[in-house]
């Protein structure tokens, strides 16, 4: 094997497609995933990787010092990409310190664990820690966020997230640590947790229950389709330049509403449904505190530097991950029916 890669947090939506990219693609790297496996992560995400040679797996908690310098030590791992995290604004907002916890002090206990193994020698190292355009806070109907926005994180996920980078950058600057960072915007795909709003929707339109909008709808995302963020980070691992970071978008906006009416029509179509039948689901409810107006980021750096582009539009993106939950219906059952928390016990008591 050329490379050890600790991919933390790869049980999840995001890290579960950098885990198949860089299992698929580099055969001759070593791929370790560590997870928790919180309610969030889901080894099913990766069945179809989980027995490649170049692949294993770490239950591994971020929040223990201990575990990590064990595994760092044994495994003695190139680069680390970082990835884990409680990662849900609304989950925030109820319980701010389990956010504070992992992202925070677990981005620490992990930067301490590479800084530790690494011991100062640092050539072919890399720490890449993967962020969100969160930390940049809100924008008014124009413009974008740009890598030298200043940050004004407003929700407690927010505000840890942007504590994790700024420990990120604190370790490259006082210890010379290899690091890297990339900030993206919100994703959609396959594997997301229907918590989010995507999945959520593709869920509730399935099972004719109410579409939940917040406020007035008119909040605004870029969307981003979450194989374009792995290929992305791919993309920034291999050729991004040390201490640098790099904003990924989609180029994309779209507010609450317009997306979900496109979610709507495209479902009819879909389920035989007539037109217009999913839009009487929509139902506005009382606005989430502290609700960031408008998000858009600016990925052109990415793009000039290292020539990354998304290779969808977001109507494919959005039909391609429609097409999956429909077909994927059994994994939508066993994460909805939270059955997917024991495949864990079973997939690992047959060994
Ligand atoms: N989802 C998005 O739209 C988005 C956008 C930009 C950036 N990000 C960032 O990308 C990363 C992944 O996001 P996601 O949406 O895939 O999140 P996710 O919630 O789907 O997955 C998080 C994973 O981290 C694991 N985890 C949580 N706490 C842990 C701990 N203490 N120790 C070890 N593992 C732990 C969970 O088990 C899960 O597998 C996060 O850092 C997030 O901030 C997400």
């Amino acid at each position: 094997m050329s490379k050890t890669i600790i991919i933390t947090g790869g049980a999840g939506f995001i890290g579960s497609h950098v885990v198949r990219l860089f299992v698929s693609n580099y055969p001759d790297y070593r791929i370790i995933n560590l997870d928790a496996l919180t309610y969030a992560g889901n080894l099913a995400n990766l069945r179809d990787v989980e027995s490649a040679p170049n692949y294993r797996f770490s239950k591994t908690n971020i929040l223990d010092a201990e575990a990590l310098a064990t595994l760092f030590n044994e495994t003695k791992p190139d680069a680390v990409i970082h990835l884990a995290a409680e990662s849900h604004v609304d989950r925030s907002i109820l319980s701010p310190l389990d956010f504070v916890y992992t992202n925070v002090v677990g981005t620490v206990n992990l930067l301490n664990a590479a800084k530790t193994q690494w011991a100062g020698n640092y050539e072919g190292k890399l720490f890449y820690h993967v962020s969100t355009d969160e930390v940049y806070g809100a924008l008014g109907e124009t413009g974008f966020f740009t890598e030298t926005t200043r940050y004004d994180p407003h929700s407690p996920y927010s505000a840890s997230k942007a504590a994790s980078d700024h420990f990120v950058r604190a370790y490259g600057d006082t210890y010379d640590l290899p690091i890297i960072l990339s900030n993206c915007s919100n994703n959609y795909g396959p594997y997301h947790f229907p918590e989010k709003l995507i999945p959520l929707f593709i869920n509730n339109i399935i099972n004719r229950k109410p579409l939940p909008v917040y406020g007035d709808g008119l909040y605004t995302r870029d969307w981003l389709f979450v194989k374009d963020h792995a290929r992305a980070i791919d993309v920034i691992f291999h050729r991004g330049k040390k201490s640098d970071t790099y904003n990924i978008g989609g180029f994309n906006e779209w507010t609450n509403i317009a997306l979900v009416k496109l979610m709507c029509s495209l479902m009819d179509e879909r389920l035989g449904r007539s037109e217009g039948e999913s839009e009487k689901l929509i139902t506005y409810v009382k606005d989430r505190p502290g609700h960031d107006r408008r998000y858009a980021i600016d990925a052109s750096k990415l793009n000039r530097e290292l020539g990354w582009s998304p290779s969808v539009t977001f109507e494919e993106g959005l039909a391609q991950t429609i097409d999956w939950y429909l077909s994927n219906g059994d994994w939508l059952k066993q994460v909805t029916s939270g059955d997917y928390m024991n495949y864990y016990d079973q997939q690992y008591a047959k060994r």
